[in-house]
């Protein structure tokens, strides 16, 4: 008899994405002839880079060839990769890795979701609220939330991001072992100063807390005073672990690459107190779960660096954040209180006339046809907000203006 893992029996029927999929499945049963515009999950729309595209079909080339055929490749991705992200992304901003400290993978909502092997099932786990609703399911999974009473898991600590504290987290109330920080926020798309980075480092380091840091939104800053990795801070490569991810970057959400950053000094601590090197255990759980990102990805990835890369890339951003200054002035003139949007893809609405997240979400959906997400389905404290992305196609966001202006003006 295979007894089963029953915390999972403890989670919600469905991931939040998947149960939005499920309304947007049946309304469109009900309502064949309607024109849905989604702007709901953060999917890219662009296409990939055409620097990106070359490089992946050279690599397929590559494939053919019994001279640069391609095996298994080394777990923690190949050095061409590795190297280019950490000059690219690092050593431009001041920051030192070594090789053996950043580990290639499939993208960061796998990566954020299986961190917690290595790390034992009763550490204390703090969030921002609302958050990317991997962290907490993931911690579900691995026992490590409790129950779920009134919205909130019991094991959880819960640290509210709204407009009462401009979306600004304050340091937990209660002790926290490890905590999840996501800079540019999803969902909130709202930033952290250095200055307010900092106070967190700080307060890891002076706690012993281990910051789980997704920088997946990191190419959205538009202002060069916001910090791109927490290892622009002193002492961050103590106490964090960052992950990044090419799918946002790079449109590659469908082809899957990103990578998560261990640092050698960063410990963490048997119960008896003794510190191990976390980067070991990633390792070795990597090279026991997982068999490298392909050759191909990679090579795409790598493209992504290349100076045509660059400023396709570059292109692709603007596009989204011009989307983003469209939907901000289009939502403001609509009377709405809106944050994010300029310095990440998501917008972050309070529902007008005191409507819940769902509310608001169903008509949007039955009464202009847009689909949002329910801020709630992030956490308690997105109650009262709707995130719009925008990822969309430039005609299908002006057209959800147009809509939205008709509709609430
Ligand atoms: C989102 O919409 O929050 C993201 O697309 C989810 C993800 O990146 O997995």
């Amino acid at each position: 008899m295979a007894l089963i893992n029953e915390h999972y029996m403890k989670l919600p029927n469905n991931y939040l994405f998947s149960d939005i999929a499920k309304k947007i499945n049946s309304f469109k049963v009900t309502h064949p002839k309607e024109k849905i515009i989604r702007l709901g999950i953060g999917d890219v729309t662009q296409p990939l880079p055409a620097a990106v595209r070359e490089a992946m079909h050279k690599a397929v080339d590559d494939m053919g060839s019994k001279e640069t055929f391609h095996g298994y490749g080394p777990e923690q991705g190949y050095s061409f990769l590795i190297d280019a992200i950490i000059k690219n992304d690092y050593a431009s901003r001041g920051i030192t890795l070594e090789p053996g400290e950043v580990f290639v993978s499939d993208g960061a909502k796998s990566d954020t979701g299986n961190i917690g092997d290595i790390l034992r099932h009763d550490n204390s786990i703090g969030v921002t609220d609302p958050v990317y609703p991997v962290y907490i399911d993931s911690n579900v999974m691995s026992g490590r939330a409790g129950i779920l009473e009134n919205g909130k898991w019991s094991d959880v600590v819960y640290i509210p991001c709204t407009e009462e504290n401009h979306f600004i987290p304050d340091l937990p109330s209660r002790r926290v072992d490890i905590l999840y920080l996501c800079y540019p926020n999803n969902p909130t798309g709202t930033t952290l100063t250095k200055e307010e980075l900092k106070k967190w480092v700080n307060y890891a380091l002076a706690n012993d807390v281990l910051i789980m840091y997704d920088a997946a939104y990191e190419a959205y800053i538009q202002d060069p005073a916001i910090p791109h990795s927490i290892y622009e801070i002193k002492g961050a490569k103590k106490v964090a672990i960052e992950f990044r991810s090419f799918s946002k970057t790079a449109g590659f959400t469908g082809i899957r690459c990103g990578y998560t950053v261990v640092p050698k000094e960063l410990n963490g601590f048997t119960l008896d107190g003794q510190r191990v090197q976390l980067n070991k255990l990633w390792n070795r759980r990597q090279s026991t779960k997982f068999n490298g990102t392909s050759y191909i990805t990679q090579r795409g990835a790598e493209a992504v660096y290349s100076p045509e890369g660059k400023a396709q890339v570059k292109e692709i951003i603007n596009y989204y954040m011009t989307n983003a200054r469209i939907m901000k002035e289009g939502l403001l003139e609509c009377g709405l209180h809106i944050y994010g949007g300029d310095n990440a893809p998501y917008l972050w609405i309070k529902t007008p006339h005191g409507l819940s997240s769902w509310k608001f979400f169903k008509k949007l959906l039955y009464e202009v046809n847009i689909v949002g997400t329910p801020g709630v389905g992030f956490g308690p404290s997105g109650e009262g907000y709707l995130r719009l992305t925008a990822f969309g196609d430039r005609e299908d966001t002006l057209e959800a203006m147009t809509r939205l202006k008709k509709w609430l003006l």
